[in-house]
């Protein structure tokens, strides 16, 4: 069975978005103590992508979070898995996801990252899903905006499989609806 419907973003696409997001990060925070905060797992890739164009000194680090419901639709209520190793309060803070949904994970982690007084918190996305949004969220930087369409690929899953194809792809409905 053919799982992947559709390629909806090439690798050569995704390096040309990430390469014009590295560049406008390292512009906008020249000079300035940042820390990049990777969300695991999905944004692995965009994450590893993006560091390596921001051309400025940084930090990084990772938390890890997850939603409560099931595998493919989120439920709002996030735990975190994970948490920064590094202090942030008084630095420049932006998180790195793979994509905003309805944006209550997002809404979750910024609240939480606010309460310890970065100088200023951020946020880079590869994906966004307008379409679905529950709460006033968006990225500060974002890649691209896509339909609302299940996607696998390039660090995002379904399941924990499909994290290492290098383009993003639409997930056929049959490969989590059952047929
Ligand atoms: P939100 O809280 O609804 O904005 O969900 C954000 C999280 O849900 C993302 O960080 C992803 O981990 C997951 N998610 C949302 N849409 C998709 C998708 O199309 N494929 C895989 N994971 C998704």
């Amino acid at each position: 069975m053919n799982t992947i419907q559709e390629i909806l973003l090439t690798e050569e696409q995704i390096s040309t978005r990430v390469q014009e997001l590295g560049a406008q990060i390292s512009a906008d925070y020249q000079g300035k103590d940042l820390v990049l905060v990777g969300i695991l797992k999905g944004a692995i890739c965009f994450f590893s992508d993006l560091i390596r164009k921001v051309s400025i000194p940084v930090n990084v680090d990772f938390m890890a979070v997850s939603s409560y419901g099931s595998s493919y639709q989120t439920s709002g209520a996030v735990r975190i898995l994970k948490d920064l190793d590094l202090p942030i309060e008084g630095r420049h803070v932006l998180i790195v996801e793979d994509i905003v949904d309805t944006g209550l994970t997002l809404s979750y982690l910024k609240k939480n990252l606010l309460s310890r007084n970065p100088a200023s918190l951020k946020v880079a996305a590869l994906l966004d899903k307008p379409e679905r949004r529950q709460v006033d969220e968006h990225a500060d930087y974002l890649g691209f905006t896509i339909p609302d369409e299940f996607v696998v690929g390039y660090g995002i899953d379904y399941a924990e499989q499909y994290r290492s194809l290098p383009y993003v792809a639409i997930l056929s409905p049959s490969a989590y609806l059952g047929s």
